[in-house]
């Protein structure tokens, strides 16, 4: 299942995909995923995690703290989201950094807790950084092309097979996948010719005007 292709979608914080939207783009998702038989995988925002309960389809936090059960006030604590029925967990991301001994420690509170881990990064160098705490994926996505409608898998296919070279050489079973200005296809075909097991993608289709279709064109070439 870790290998398999993998679409993963962060609604982000947009209007688009918030609270009731979350939920008609979430049943959207779930009946691209019966149609084409491609696994998706939702990251809502936190206040709206418990809304997408029992909607038939994988979901992960945008976010998730590392901190035990006590006083953390504001923080996300990894047991809340196993009580929410969340799956998993994007950490580090690009709008949402943290420093490397937080990652670590997110990592090894969400292993504990049966949480799949998706750690973001930017170069190279944080993809050496992360891979030696062993996440069950690292998703690389250059910054300057998040929201750019430029793919990167397209645009830098050199970012993209270098963090698949590092990652297998430090620990070949960490999955690679790539993130920034997805939005169709043929760009998740590129993707994965390039090694990487599928995507992270936002705007390509929370923005589109009909995300169904946007959807489904993401699954085409799989
Ligand atoms: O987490 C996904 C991301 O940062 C890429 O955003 O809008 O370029 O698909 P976008």
């Amino acid at each position: 299942m870790k290998d398999q292709p993998v679409i993963i979608l962060n609604y982000k914080t947009y209007v688009e995909s918030t609270g009731a939207k979350g939920r008609v783009l979430t049943r959207m998702a779930h009946e691209a995923m019966k149609e084409k038989g491609v696994r998706i995988i939702v990251c809502p925002q936190t206040p709206d995690l418990y809304l997408q309960k029992d909607s038939g389809i994988e979901v992960f936090a945008q976010h998730v703290d590392p901190i035990e059960p006590g006083s953390h006030t504001g923080h996300v604590l990894p047991l809340a989201l196993v009580e929410a029925g969340v799956s998993g967990s994007l950490i580090n991301h690009s709008e949402d950094r943290m420093p490397a001994d937080k990652i670590k420690k997110c990592v090894e509170l969400c292993r504990q807790h049966k949480l799949t881990t998706v750690v973001c990064a930017e170069s190279i160098e944080k993809v050496k950084e992360v891979a030696a705490f062993k996440p069950d994926y690292i998703a690389i996505e250059p910054p300057e092309l998040i929201g750019s409608g430029i793919p990167v898998s397209k645009a830098d296919p050199d970012i993209v097979k270098n963090s698949v070279r590092a990652v297998q050489a430090i620990d070949p079973s960490i999955i690679v996948l790539c993130g920034a200005g997805i939005s169709k296809g043929e760009d998740v075909r590129a993707a994965l010719e390039l090694g990487t097991a599928g995507v992270l993608l936002a705007s390509g289709v929370v923005k589109a005007k009909d995300p169904k279709k946007a959807i489904l064109d993401l699954m085409s070439l799989i």
